[in-house]
């Protein structure tokens, strides 16, 4: 891989709460390239947003705190730089979008004016006639109708589609080194959330960010990545490129997450959820988090008692990691699948 822009090494990250401390990360690393769609992947509560805003500095401190880890976003620790310096990059060389763009926008501003005074936070010598005429500009390749018009509504006269195309225009606003896109489509209808992702692909083509890409849909995954995470409890389980990962999965939980997804072509009948429930966060399973609900490892004492470590599974021109015990038993399966997919 080309030298990362951000790595994330051994993170581990907790919440202190009425019921104990949650290990919400834990162990976690990865690395995104310049330019790359990087998807985390997971059932919701395994730990994808927290392990990245908690490196931006998004989590509130306390109840969380960050025990041990390290990450680095163009060589620079993010974990001691001050505040001031944080700020300054998100917004500015890392941008975010979040799920619902009407708790990220303010009300009593117009959707022009908070996309302007981010273009004028982060360039100070830029006038305010030239910001309008760059947030028109980013309003339209967004795709927002009529922009010159509408650059001046507030959020509520803005539908959930095009208030999230704003937020992509205001992310983009500053040409970001990196997106983080944090379950970007989630909130939408299905046709609207379609046309979101013809709109973060153009957003990509603009700027050339590398993106990451948080969403328990392994629809977008397969549509925006280019390599992908799966967590299950805090942890990293498998990371492989988008092609290995669907066609070549070695854990089982990735296997059970790919059966649960809603094709287009497939039987509604076919869908097969995994079955159980995501672990506590406070008292996990010991071994590994998903031995109660995995298929293979009925019986076996090992995925009781010792925790897998993630180990590489691939050959060197096409890495491929996975935290399974009897992840080589799992080596022809993606073969069979396609072969009974039919
Ligand atoms: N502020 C907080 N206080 C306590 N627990 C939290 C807080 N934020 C997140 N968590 C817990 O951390 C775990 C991981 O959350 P999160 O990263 O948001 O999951 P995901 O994004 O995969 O759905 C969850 O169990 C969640 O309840
Ligand atoms: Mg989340």
């Amino acid at each position: 891989m080309a030298q990362p822009i951000l790595e994330i090494r051994d993170l581990t990250v907790e919440f202190d709460t009425e019921d104990g401390v949650v290990r919400a990360v834990t162990g976690v690393s990865y690395d995104l390239a310049p330019g790359e769609v990087l998807g985390i992947v997971g059932e919701s509560g395994s730990g994808k947003s927290v392990s990245m805003l908690s490196v931006l500095g998004l989590i509130p401190k306390p109840p969380g705190r960050i025990p041990s880890g390290h990450a680095t976003f163009e060589g620079e620790d993010l974990l001691t730089m001050s505040s001031s310096r944080l700020r300054d990059l998100r917004g500015g060389r890392i941008a975010m979008i979040f799920q619902d763009p009407m708790t990220s926008l303010n009300p009593v501003l117009t959707i022009g004016d908070q996309i302007s005074e981010a273009i004028l936070v982060h360039n100070s010598g830029t006038s305010d006639d030239d910001a309008r005429k760059r947030t028109v500009e980013l309003l339209e390749l967004v795709g927002v109708p009529f922009a010159e018009r509408r650059v001046d509504q507030y959020p509520h006269e803005f539908s959930g589609g095009m208030r999230q195309r704003a937020m992509i225009a205001m992310a983009i606003a500053n040409d970001p080194a990196v997106l983080i896109a944090d379950e970007p489509t989630t909130a939408l209808d299905v046709t609207i959330q379609a046309q979101i992702v013809e709109v973060l692909k153009a957003a990509q083509r603009e700027t050339h960010a590398a993106i990451v890409l948080i969403t328990h849909d392994l629809g977008l995954v397969a549509e925006l990545a280019d390599r992908v995470v799966v967590m299950y409890a805090g942890r990293v389980v498998e990371l492989a490129d988008v092609f290995t990962i669907f066609n070549e999965p070695r854990h089982p939980y990735t296997i059970g997450l790919m059966n649960s997804l809603a094709r287009l072509d497939a039987d509604l009948d076919r869908l097969e959820p995994i079955p159980g429930q995501p672990p506590s966060l406070i008292t996990p399973p010991p071994g590994c988090a998903f031995h109660p609900r995995c298929a293979i490892s009925q019986g076996r004492a090992i995925c009781r008692t010792e925790v897998p470590p993630l180990k590489a599974v691939g050959v060197q021109e096409a890495p491929h990691d996975s935290a399974c015990h009897f992840a080589d038993e799992l080596a022809n399966l993606g073969a069979a699948r396609a072969g009974t997919a039919s």
